[in-house]
């Protein structure tokens, strides 16, 4: 079929515009570039880089391969995989300030994090950039403050469920084989509805039946999250079409992850609609915290009432459970680490059940989490998209001190995993775990230690999570005497997901204490 002479001029006109447009941009760029003095980073290539991510995906060492690399190029360089524009890394504290700090309006989590997340949680603050963030975090944060802390007794409650749910112990030996992990993730999930939608509504995953709506939820919650990065891949830029031709074969078939998705987000909808149904309660100082009820003073929309509970349900449970799994990977390796651990909860408690104030200046408890948390950090990695174009301040020209230019809608990555493990912040044994370097008054790592991010996006949960994760630990240790590993893996390997955690799970062997009073 010929065109018309009219409909060739057209198509003349929007290629001489947009090339008109590109040379601009080109052009502002350069002259931006120019003005404040940036030089180019190093590049890695494409090629490369995608072939050391596969192999290194599949032998389950992606961090590290990350560490290698940061250590060989440089802290900030410049690659791309399957993305059309170059993505720049950096674990230089001064750029990862500039990101989450100086220049935090100049940056936001982008559409890429909001396509990932959206299916699963809704918008909410995890999710949301600008003005709507904004209206999540001023929505949220008073009750943070409020929150948690005042209330061990349900730690406490979910601490006793995790018991109930442990195996018998061995007749001969007195130990009890069992992986942590599953028992964790279970116990956050529970405590957390708990302070998310109250004791009537929470789940009981320790406990209930399976099939039962905590059960079903729990799958479709840890599924989506499994699931979540592998199919955004083909979201992103190369990898469109294939994601195209895919999407059109899966059509023809049974959905799991959207079955998921409805599965999550139908048995919330019934718990929220059923909260709005009960009449509102007077604020009574005297009853326990409840996060949902807080957020219904400021609104009665059931589906942002959802939104934030999954919001704030997913930065908060998955990264609990796998600091305490890690921490136990740790410590079922380190006999010196537990018997310290153990001295301090005898001489701070002796048999009595911990209280916030005296948990929080455990010196011991505080240090092996610190470490727990540089080493092996649940979110070991994030990324920020620039709204308009901007600098960094160093990772340019060959000495990396010159600024560096970030075009706008470039996407800017960094590895909290192997910023925690650089040696000029943290010394020559920077991958060591030795929860002792804490007490060293010359450790100043500033924004070379950010497990909970910073800036005006710091984890509003880090309270919570350092002080449940310090409750667990002391009652694991008032209750056993002994622990002992059993994984045969002598390594730490990661499984990444949204939330990054022990591939191997924490197995360990752990001997009931006899008290003697
Ligand atoms: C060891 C446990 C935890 C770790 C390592 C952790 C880490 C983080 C990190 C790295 C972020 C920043 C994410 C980003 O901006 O890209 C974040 C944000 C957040 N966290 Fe946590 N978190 C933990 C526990 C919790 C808990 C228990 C809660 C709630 C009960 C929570 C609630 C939040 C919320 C609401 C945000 C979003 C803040 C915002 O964007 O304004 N977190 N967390």
């Amino acid at each position: 079929m010929l065109l018309s002479p009219l409909t060739l001029i057209l198509i003349a006109f929007v290629a001489v515009l947009s090339a008109f447009k590109r040379l601009q941009t080109w052009l502002n760029n350069r002259a931006f570039v120019a003005a404040h003095g940036c030089q180019s980073p190093p590049r890695f290539s494409r090629f490369q880089n995608i072939l050391q991510q596969i192999k290194a995906i599949k032998s389950h060492s992606w961090l590290d391969m990350w560490v290698e690399r940061y250590a060989t190029i440089a802290k900030t360089f410049e690659s791309a995989t399957v993305s059309i524009n170059p993505i720049i890394f950096t674990i230089d504290p001064e750029n990862i300030k500039a990101i989450l700090a100086t220049d935090f309006d100049k940056f936001e989590l982008g559409d890429r994090r909001r396509k990932l997340m959206y299916p699963v949680t809704g918008p909410g603050i995890f999710s949301n950039d600008g003005t709507a963030w904004r209206h999540s975090r001023a929505l949220i944060r008073p009750n943070f403050t409020k929150m948690l802390i005042s209330d061990l007794s349900t730690f406490e409650t979910h601490f006793q469920h995790l018991l109930t749910a442990l195996p018998p112990a061995d007749l001969h030996s007195g130990f009890i084989e069992v992986d942590l992990m599953p028992l964790f993730f279970r116990m956050t999930l529970d405590s957390a509805s708990e302070t998310l939608l109250g004791p009537t509504m929470a789940f009981r995953s320790q406990l209930d039946p399976p099939g039962s709506a905590s059960l079903r939820f729990m799958e479709a919650f840890d599924y989506v999250q499994k699931k979540i990065h592998r199919r955004n891949i083909l979201d992103r830029g190369y990898m469109k079409p294939f994601g195209l031709i895919y999407g059109l074969w899966r059509a023809t078939k049974k959905d799991e992850f959207e079955e998921a998705c409805t599965t999550v987000h139908s048995i919330l909808d019934n718990m929220i609609l059923e909260f709005l149904r009960r009449p509102v309660k007077v604020l009574d100082e005297s009853r326990k915290y409840v996060f949902l009820e807080e957020m219904a003073r400021n609104t009665r929309d059931p589906i942002e009432l959802k939104s934030e509970v999954l919001n704030v349900l997913m930065a908060g449970r998955d990264t609990t459970a796998a600091l305490l799994t890690n921490t136990f990977f740790m410590l079922a390796r380190r006999p010196d680490l537990w018997a310290r651990i153990h001295t301090e909860t005898e001489e701070s408690f002796g048999g009595k059940t911990p209280d916030y104030e005296t948990l929080r200046n455990m010196k011991q408890v505080r240090n092996l989490l610190s470490e727990s948390l540089r080493l092996y950090p649940p979110v070991p990695f994030n990324a920020r998209t620039a709204t308009e174009n901007i600098t960094l301040p160093r990772g340019g020209g060959t000495d990396g001190q010159s600024p560096i230019f970030v075009k706008k809608g470039q996407q800017v990555n960094y590895h909290v995993y192997c910023l925690h493990r650089s040696p000029d912040i943290f010394g020559p044994d920077a991958d060591v775990f030795r929860p002792d370097r804490w007490d060293d008054a010359g450790l100043r790592p500033g924004w070379g230690y950010i497990p909970f991010n910073g800036g005006a996006r710091i984890c509003l949960g880090q309270q919570f999570a350092l002080t449940k994760a310090s409750y667990v630990l002391v009652r694991i240790m008032q209750e056993f005497e002994l622990i002992e590993n059993r994984d045969a893996e002598p390594e730490w390997k990661e499984q990444i997901s949204l939330v990054t955690k022990s591939r191997n799970g924490a197995k360990v062997a752990l001997k009931r204490r006899e008290r003697k009073n």
